[in-house]
């Protein structure tokens, strides 16, 4: 392993009804006025929003909603948020929603604290924002497990890409699994497979060999795909929906990474294509994994084999490495059908025209897997996924 150093500043509070019996302790100290930022209405419908906004009224709070984040948020989005939370002197921004909602709120709290322009500052000029408006997360929807840290995924419409911004880290994030009860089952499946990306994706990174992040992963991906398996079979099952949403905040924490370089090419890709198709983050890197990883298959046979063996239970008797190795890729794509993930960008209704060329070429190219690939494969890999 390599050398690191760890902390993880976000206090969770992980229970069923956990809104209703911890959000106005988890509140205690913050100031008056507080921003309520929510997507595009679920949480009117469902009710969560009125349950939250009579916790923080019964508390004496001055609420401001800011509405309308959409999922793959925009800068835009960011800045509109912005200008909301500096007019009202917000002293505290509550993300209520999932990935998009928790991300455009992290990258409000550093820009509402700063003239500067943080994608410029950060893209252009190397440097990372340092204050931020206080903010905490009530997670709707698991998956990403963005409410476990400070990176925010953001789509940049003019300069077309979807990256990474450095954002305030929670201060408490509240994981209430009865809030996840209305999500689409299409977004369930989505996200849970987000949440097995990142386990697979961090378990590509290199330094290869026995190591506890490896094993812990590997447990992280069990059950992930057991418990997706019994979301599917009764969509009702909230202890399958509480494994789902914890295994998507473990995979997001950063343990899974520690000692380990990055290795998020599918990730990176799938941004890329985000950008210019503002497809569905989960569906995209479902149809990109199996076509990455053949074409990763030479220099990963160990890695898969591994998989193939601890997390897909195929017997390793009177198989070589290698067979292995393929039998890993031929499991996942047949659970990405079993569990009705498409396994082509035709599938996701992407136009026809789609400009491949620039997805691939705007690609950011990871270091830390077992093989770098090249912009011209990643080229050759978007055509497989057509
Ligand atoms: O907008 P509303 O009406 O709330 O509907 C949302 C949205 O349409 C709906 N939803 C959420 N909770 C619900 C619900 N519908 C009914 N009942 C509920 N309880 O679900 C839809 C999708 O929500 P979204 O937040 O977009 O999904 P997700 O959590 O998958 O987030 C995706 C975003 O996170 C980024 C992705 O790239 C994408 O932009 N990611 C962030 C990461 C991070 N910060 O660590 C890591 C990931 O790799 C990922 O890149
Ligand atoms: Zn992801």
């Amino acid at each position: 392993m390599n050398s690191f150093i760890f902390r993880m500043p976000v206090n969770v509070y992980f229970d069923e009804h956990s809104v209703s019996k911890h959000l106005a302790e988890a509140m205690k100290g913050t100031g008056r006025n507080i921003m309520i930022a929510y997507g595009g209405g679920s949480v009117k419908k469902n009710g969560s929003l009125a349950e939250v906004r009579a916790i923080l009224e019964s508390e004496g709070k001055d609420i401001t909603e800011f509405s309308g984040i959409m999922p793959n948020p925009t800068y835009r989005k960011v800045k509109e948020g912005t200008e909301l939370a500096k007019k009202n002197h917000i002293d505290f921004i509550l993300a209520l929603g999932g990935g998009s909602v928790i991300d455009c709120c992290k990258v409000i709290s550093a820009q509402a604290m700063t003239d500067e322009d943080l994608w410029k500052m950060e893209y252009e000029e190397g440097r990372m924002p340092s204050s931020f408006i206080p903010t905490g997360a009530i997670v709707t929807a698991f998956g990403t497990g963005a409410e476990m840290n400070s990176g925010a995924v953001i789509t940049n419409e003019e300069k077309k890409m979807k990256s990474s911004l450095r954002g305030a880290p929670y201060s408490f994030a509240i994981l209430d699994p009865l809030y996840t009860m209305t999500m689409p089952m299409r977004q369930v499946i989505s996200g849970s497979f987000d949440s097995l990306s990142h386990c697979m994706e961090s378990f590509m990174g290199l330094p290869e060999g026995d190591n506890l992040t490896d094993d812990i992963n590997k447990a992280c991906q069990r059950n992930i795909i057991r418990n997706i398996r019994a979301t599917l079979l009764n969509p009702d099952d909230v202890k399958a929906r509480s494994e789902l949403m914890w295994a998507a905040a473990m995979a997001e924490n950063g343990i899974l990474i520690l000692g380990k370089d990055n290795a998020f090419q599918a990730h990176m890709l799938e941004h890329q294509l985000g950008a210019y198709t503002d497809c569905n983050h989960g569906e995209g890197l479902a149809v990109i994994h199996p076509v990455l990883y053949r074409h990763m298959l030479s220099s990963s046979v160990e890695k898969f084999a591994d998989l193939a063996v601890n997390v897909w239970d195929i017997s390793p008797e009177g198989k070589s490495r290698e067979e292995l190795a393929e039998a890993f890729i031929s499991a996942l794509s047949a659970f990405i059908k079993e569990i009705g993930l498409p396994s082509s960008f035709r599938e996701m209704g992407i136009a026809a025209d789609t400009d491949y060329k620039t997805i691939a070429d705007s690609t950011i190219i990871v270091e830390g897997s077992s093989r770098k690939l090249s912009h011209e494969e990643l080229l050759t890999i978007l055509k497989e996924c057509i």
